[in-house]
């Protein structure tokens, strides 16, 4: 797709996959309006860019995400293409972690998806065309020790995104959803600062945001829903679906318990 005189927006830009995300687009000449609760982050994001527009919102705001849609609409134009990397990580076995702390990942990770979704899609539906892009995990694909609410929120990112796009697959739309191992982004730093599970160092040095990026053109190029990103990803999805007992008998070995 070429970009010059789209439209992007990019939920969680003020940050990792979000920001590189933000600054690709606007190279290839795209007006890119990136959305975050972090403000300093936002600011930071469209540095040096007079073609990306900030507004600090929080997803988990229903009626924010419908005037933020509409004023990025009305100002900047028809969206042509939609990230939804707004997360948090927090990491933590499930006994231990506050009920009010998962729930909150359950609001952003997947709430928050709701919400820009409802206020995008219907404008994508009407004109025939669209990317919509969502950030699920292998965290959702292969659940492990210690991420009980994050794999949740993602494993309910898959399933939404995958049912959104078969239910619309005669619209015009490009959907994809995205399932990327450990990826060097802030991000890992929340899951660090809580609970680590020694599972997501198995797969060795956390893997570039412009790999998961490229990956996932290459795939909507292919007309292809399911992005994988990175060595072993895929295999490990089969494995999960073919050997969930094995799986879960790795996981106990190298976690411990
Ligand atoms: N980094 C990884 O290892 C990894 C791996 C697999 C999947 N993912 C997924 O990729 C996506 C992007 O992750 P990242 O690594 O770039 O994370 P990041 O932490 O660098 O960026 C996420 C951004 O979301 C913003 N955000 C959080 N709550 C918000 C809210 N309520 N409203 C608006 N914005 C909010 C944060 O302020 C932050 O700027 C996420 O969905 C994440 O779950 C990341």
């Amino acid at each position: 797709m070429a970009f010059t005189g789209k439209v992007a927006l990019i939920t969680g830009g003020g940050s990792g996959m979000g920001r590189t995300a933000a600054r690709q687009l606007a190279k290839q000449g795209a007006q890119v309006v990136v959305f975050d609760v972090n403000a300093s982050g936002l600011a930071e994001t469209a540095e040096g860019y007079d073609n990306i527009h900030s507004q600090a919102v929080d997803l988990t705001n229903e009626e924010a995400v419908n005037a933020a849609v509409a004023k990025t609409e009305s100002e900047v134009g028809p969206i042509d293409r939609l990230y939804n990397c707004a997360a948090i990580m927090p990491f933590g076995k499930i006994l231990e972690q506050d009920a009010a702390v998962m729930h909150k990942i359950m609001a952003i990770n997947f709430g928050g998806l709701v919400n820009i979704t409802k206020a995008v899609i219907p404008g994508m539906v009407s004109r025939g065309r669209g990317d919509f892009i969502s950030f699920a995990s292998m965290a959702g694909v292969i659940p492990t020790l210690l991420t009980g609410a994050y794999s949740a929120s993602k494993s309910a990112v898959l399933t939404f995104t995958e049912t959104l796009y078969h239910e619309n697959r005669d619209s015009g739309i490009r959907f994809a959803c995205v399932c990327p191992p450990p990826v060097a982004t802030p991000l890992l730093d929340q899951g660090k600062a809580t609970a680590w599970p020694k599972m997501l160092d198995q797969s060795g040095d956390p893997i570039s945001p412009e790999e998961v990026l490229a990956e996932i053109e290459t795939r909507l190029e292919k007309g292809k829903f399911l992005v994988f990103p990175g060595k072993q990803t895929y295999f490990g999805s089969i494995m999960r679906r073919l050997f969930p007992g094995l799986i879960w008998k790795q996981v106990h070995q190298v976690e411990g318990f």
